[in-house]
């Protein structure tokens, strides 16, 4: 670890962006590597402590991404680091889906304590949140005897071809991989900002839930064929948009009435990052089951999925996974759990209320801004042509990511028009006051130049 970089809490830019070593490895990937990833601006990254990273020609940044909100506890946490190094030390790898070892339960008995509800849980470890995901269509079709199941337009839920079945999020992921899964219905999300049914600003939800109750289940398929709602209590790459209480608090009630199982993808929005445990938590819903990857283990491969016990009664070698939940990763959740609980989860709360309210001001003082919104370090900006049309602007949206970039922060887009503000759950004022500032900036620039 450098010393500069183990010093900074803001940026510290000395090359033109990108640098010279940075141009290379750009022109090099670009070669060897598939094409498919999307990659919004130059960032080479070499070290990361903290917030802060570091990248091959010594510059420093302000990360407001995360890794795509996944390092919660900020870059190489020494907690974290001594616990994957004692871990990689003394048992790298022996298989769950074989052998027994007490990481497993560690991490399920901690798990269980802070998902909600008082029914007794399982959990099943995956590497990843598509792995997650797949677990549960798998898990409520087996529990369940039904075969059908309900998601929403623009949700995201992976890219493996079950969930990628669910997944709404922009036809680009779905384009030229043929057939999916069958039997999976779509219905709006809604939108307190832009209704998917009226495009105006109101308080949503009802029209959803009636959507799904008086046309899908009249018209399109009994609710008795249905397995599993898929929803995320907060999209994430559909563009952060919260999905209000009400709504969830209804969808939970009509799932339960259906006897469906009602299952949280909170791969994005759990862990903490939303100023409590689980975004569900918020509307005060308690899903049959939840997805988790992202923050588990800060940035180690892992995700899992939590079932009530009762739900998660399947046979051995009905479903299982070589490295899901290996030691290590395990050791890194460990520690992570214990960071989190012991107060960057209540960081994220305070943190990210301060910068909420900073940005409340946005869409009064610039015209290309629609919408903030958004709990804890989960929050979102929505960028719009012009207040009339609010046309997404889509472009606009991407020019000041860049120009965030040029000063030195780190942040992404998220679904059409939005950009989303995901920092490791250690940022403090500070550092959410120096992300607002370039945000203000570089849309003061773009606003000038549109
Ligand atoms: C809500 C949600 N579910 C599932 C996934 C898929 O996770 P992974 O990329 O780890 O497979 C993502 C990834 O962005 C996500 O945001």
């Amino acid at each position: 670890m450098t010393e500069a970089l183990l010093d900074a809490k803001l940026p510290r830019l000395h090359t033109a962006l990108p640098g010279p070593r940075a141009k290379e490895i750009v022109a090099l990937d670009d070669r060897h590597i598939s094409p498919s990833y999307t990659r919004s601006y130059p960032l080479v990254a070499r070290r990361g402590r903290g917030a802060m990273i570091e990248d091959v020609d010594g510059n420093i940044f302000l990360d407001f991404a995360a890794g795509i909100a996944v390092v919660a506890t900020g870059h190489c946490h020494p907690k974290v680091v001594e616990a994957i190094q004692r871990q990689a030390a003394e048992l790298i790898h022996i298989s769950g889906t074989d052998f027994y070892y007490s990481q497993m339960i560690e991490l399920a008995e901690k798990l269980e304590r802070v998902t909600p509800g008082r029914e007794p849980k399982r959990v099943f470890y995956s590497n990843s949140g598509t792995e997650a995901v797949e677990a549960a269509i798998k898990l409520a079709r087996y529990a369940t005897g039904r075969e059908k199941f309900i998601a929403f337009h623009g949700c995201f839920h992976g890219r493996t071809m079950g969930s990628l079945s669910l997944t709404a999020s922009k036809s680009v992921q779905r384009k030229g991989f043929g057939s999916l899964l069958s039997g999976v219905f779509h219905i709006p999300y809604p939108n307190p900002y832009r209704c998917p049914f009226t495009g105006q600003a109101h308080d949503c939800g009802d029209d959803c839930i009636e959507h799904l109750e008086k046309v899908v289940f009249k018209k399109l398929v009994d609710p008795s064929d249905v397995a599993a709602i898929f929803v995320e209590p907060v999209q994430g790459e559909g563009g952060y948009v919260p999905a209000p209480a009400k709504f969830l608090r209804d969808l939970a009630d009509l799932a339960a009435r259906h006897g469906i199982l009602l299952v949280a993808d909170e791969v994005q929005s759990g862990m903490g990052r939303t100023g409590k445990w689980w975004a569900s938590e918020h509307a005060g819903i308690e899903p049959d089951i939840i997805c988790i990857a992202k923050g588990i283990a800060s940035g180690m491969p892992l995700g899992a999925m939590i079932a009530r016990a009762s739900i998660m009664q399947w046979k051995p070698g009905a479903h299982a996974s070589t490295f899901g939940g290996n030691p290590v990763c395990l050791a890194s959740a460990l520690a992570t759990f214990d960071l989190l609980e012991s107060g960057y989860i209540e960081n994220a709360r305070r943190v990210g209320a301060h910068l909420l309210n900073r940005m409340s001001a946005w869409p009064e003082r610039f015209r290309v801004v629609g919408d903030v919104r958004g709990f804890g370090l989960m929050l979102g900006v929505e960028f719009i042509t012009d207040r009339a049309s609010r046309a997404p602007a889509h472009d606009l949206r991407d020019r000041v990511v860049e120009r965030a970039f040029e000063k030195g922060l780190l942040v992404l887009g998220a679904g059409e028009n939005t950009l989303r503000f995901c920092p490791p759950l250690v940022v403090d004022e500070e550092q959410a006051d120096f992300a607002a500032g370039a945000i203000e900036q570089s849309i003061a620039e773009v606003e000038r130049s549109a």
